[in-house]
């Protein structure tokens, strides 16, 4: 799909890390931009920041939770309502904990699945009946993780929701080939971002914000020195250009992909 001036894009968790840098990606195509995020006031600026730049279209910050329906179709309403059409959708929007299974408690599990897939799957209700009406061309990106792909130890949620949305994705790619609606999924490794202080974003009802656990300290250090976001996002535009399903970001992500593949060769084989 082009992208370019008269053409509207919708990011989640846009106010800050991969979707700030996805958000100003498009703006710097002339596309108008929705940026959305929990967190008002990070969107807000995001917004701002664009519309000081004067690159794009224009940009309008909405506060949405991706975890929750209504707030979500609050969003699509919003976005139609300023700019008539979607043309690209980036559900974007994620939180991590690191643990493992057997230290999870529910709220854990109901807090990173509720955002990281329950936010993908809301994005989906509440803005594909509306593309499918508008009828022209149009593209979804999901962002997973090379954990989507493999299994990292220490953030069985994340695995869990994150593998979750490369299914969803990978279906949705086929279901809507037909509707002229492309899909990719972003699979990036280390990005240098704030998911490391996701827990900053966790609500009151399930648990409520935490700091970065002392055992995370090597991930956050490996996350600080990850790729810059705007590296990422050029990589997502020219995706939804080429109308590529996977979008895989880190060669040092290869390692646990081909490991993965050799074990189910291996089960196939026995
Ligand atoms: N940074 C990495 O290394 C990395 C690697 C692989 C995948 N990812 C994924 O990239 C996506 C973006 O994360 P990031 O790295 O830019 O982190 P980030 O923390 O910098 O940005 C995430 C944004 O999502 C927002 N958010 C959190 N909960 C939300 C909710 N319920 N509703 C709406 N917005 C919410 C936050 O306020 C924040 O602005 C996530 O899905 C993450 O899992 C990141």
């Amino acid at each position: 799909m082009e992208l370019g001036p008269g053409r509207t894009a919708v990011v989640t968790g846009g106010g800050s890390g991969i979707g700030e840098a996805l958000c100003r990606a498009f703006a710097a195509t002339g596309m108008n931009v929705v940026v959305s995020d929990v967190d008002g006031d990070a969107a807000s600026g995001v917004a701002g920041a664009i519309a000081d730049a004067g690159a794009g279209g224009r940009a309008i910050a909405v506060r949405t939770d991706v975890a929750d329906r209504a707030s979500v179709k609050a969003l699509a309403d919003e976005a139609f309502a300023a700019f008539g059409s979607v043309d690209a959708l980036c559900n974007n929007a994620g939180v991590v904990s690191f643990r493992n299974a057997a230290d999870m408690s529910d709220a854990d599990w109901d807090w990173v699945m509720s955002v990281n897939l329950g936010g993908v799957v809301n994005g989906v209700t509440q803005f594909l009946p509306r593309l499918i009406a508008q009828g022209t061309e149009a593209h979804i990106v999901n962002t997973a993780s090379s954990a989507g792909l493999f299994a990292p130890p220490g953030m069985a949620s994340y695995v869990a929701s994150k593998q979750a949305v490369v299914g969803l994705s990978e279906h949705l790619r086929e279901d809507l080939a037909p509707l002229d609606i492309g899909v990719s999924v972003l699979c990036p490794g280390g990005v240098a971002t704030r998911i490391v202080e996701a827990g900053r974003n966790r609500p009151d009802a399930l648990g409520g914000p935490e700091d970065v656990p002392a055992h995370a300290e090597p991930i956050r250090q490996g996350i600080a020195a990850g790729m810059p976001p705007e590296d990422v996002a050029a990589r997502v535009l020219d995706a939804i250009r080429a109308n590529a399903l996977y979008v895989v970001t880190h060669e040092d992500t290869r390692e646990g992909v081909e490991a993965r593949l050799a074990e189910m060769r291996a089960a196939f084989a026995r």
